[in-house]
């Protein structure tokens, strides 16, 4: 059996780290284990200048617990961009590229994009600075089923941006389906971030009847058996397009009652890292989590592979229920439930 594994130094390239106080709570927990992450730019007020994004990178950084740690920052895209600045601050690195959301597809989307085809000056723009367009893959229409929308958006807006800039580096984040997983490898120049949970729940993790799971309720929905088992196979052995990215989200927990309140997003940066090798483990594929973790996606980004490692022990414990500090209370993704890793510590 094994019972230690050491892998180069992770990334994670889909964290909401959030603002005030719950961002001082909770950013200890990505800084843990990862040398980068890309933080969403959907804050309440959503980030879409480069002042904004310098201020925002400075404020993540200086609330981690390792001086190492780096936070790198998409702009928000929205209809009314300030394109000289947004030129501007990706010449200079300030935006590592843009976060595309439709309009209310999920958490703080209410800025995203009405029209899509509208903003493709600015998909223009990313493609010249050969900078990346991250999108959040749903198309969010009163006729289109919840579990539909990454597909519909795959075939009414994807497809499109494909053909016409062959040239744009395209991450359909937190890829959530079988059809998804499928026009990420068939296509050029697009790679796939995959979360924990999309590889341990289903619809019925989150549907019951007519309950709702608020806690495992997030954007894109989890799916069926077949989707997760797709993205398992993608993540674990089809793994040159595919890479971590939790879209660890947390809320409140008085926002995740079954209320007209209800926030989408799930917290699992507090032990990503292990809830992933949990998983390659079961689909016995554990010496392919380096490549996942940590290869695939600065290479996609075009950055260098992190110089340091992580090592994982083996160690069951059981995950707690809720983070607690101050006035935040945050439920864990897991929670309750036996884990078998845990990571120890970086070294050279
Ligand atoms: C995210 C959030 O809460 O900011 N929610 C989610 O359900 N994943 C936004 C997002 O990435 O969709
Ligand atoms: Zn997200």
């Amino acid at each position: 059996m094994i019972d230690s594994i050491k892998i180069i130094q992770p990334d994670d390239w889909h964290v909401h780290f959030r603002e005030g106080e719950m961002l001082s709570v909770i950013t200890k927990y990505s800084s843990r284990v990862n040398k980068r992450c890309i933080a969403m730019p959907n804050t309440s007020t959503p980030i879409t200048t480069s002042i904004e994004a310098v201020n925002y990178k400075k404020l993540i950084e200086d609330n981690s617990d390792n001086d190492n740690f780096e936070a790198l920052i998409p702009c928000y895209l929205t209809d009314t961009l300030n394109i000289a600045d947004f030129e501007y601050a990706l010449q200079n690195n300030i935006f590592i590229g843009g976060k595309l959301y439709p309009n209310n597809a999920t958490t703080n989307s209410q800025f995203g994009v009405n029209n899509i085809k509208e903003i493709y000056n600015i998909f223009e723009i990313l493609e010249k600075y050969n900078k990346t367009l991250l999108i959040h893959g749903e198309l969010n229409r009163s006729d289109i089923d919840i579990f539909d929308r990454e597909k519909y958006f795959i075939d009414e807006e994807l497809q499109q941006i494909r053909k016409s800039f062959k040239d744009l580096k395209i991450v359909l984040e937190h890829v959530s389906s079988d059809y998804g997983v499928d026009f990420v490898k068939t296509n050029n120049n697009i790679a796939g971030t995959i979360t924990p949970h999309h590889m341990l729940l289903t619809k019925k993790d989150v549907f019951k009847d007519d309950v709702v799971n608020p806690h495992h309720y997030c954007m894109p929905v989890v799916k069926n058996e077949n989707d997760l088992l797709s993205l398992r196979k993608a993540a674990c052995f089809n793994n040159s397009k595919f890479f971590l990215g939790t879209d660890s989200a947390p809320h409140h927990v008085d926002y995740k009652k079954q209320n007209d309140s209800l926030k989408a997003g799930i917290f699992s940066s507090s032990n990503s890292i292990e809830l992933y090798a949990l998983i390659f483990e079961e689909e016995n594929a554990l010496e392919n989590l380096e490549v996942f973790s940590s290869i695939n996606g600065p290479k996609f980004y075009d950055m260098d592979v992190n110089k340091n490692y992580l090592t994982l022990n083996k160690e069951d414990r059981i995950i707690p229920e809720y983070i607690e500090e101050g006035n935040i209370k945050i439920k864990n993704f897991y929670a309750n439930k036996n884990i078998n890793w845990k990571a120890s510590h970086l070294h050279v």
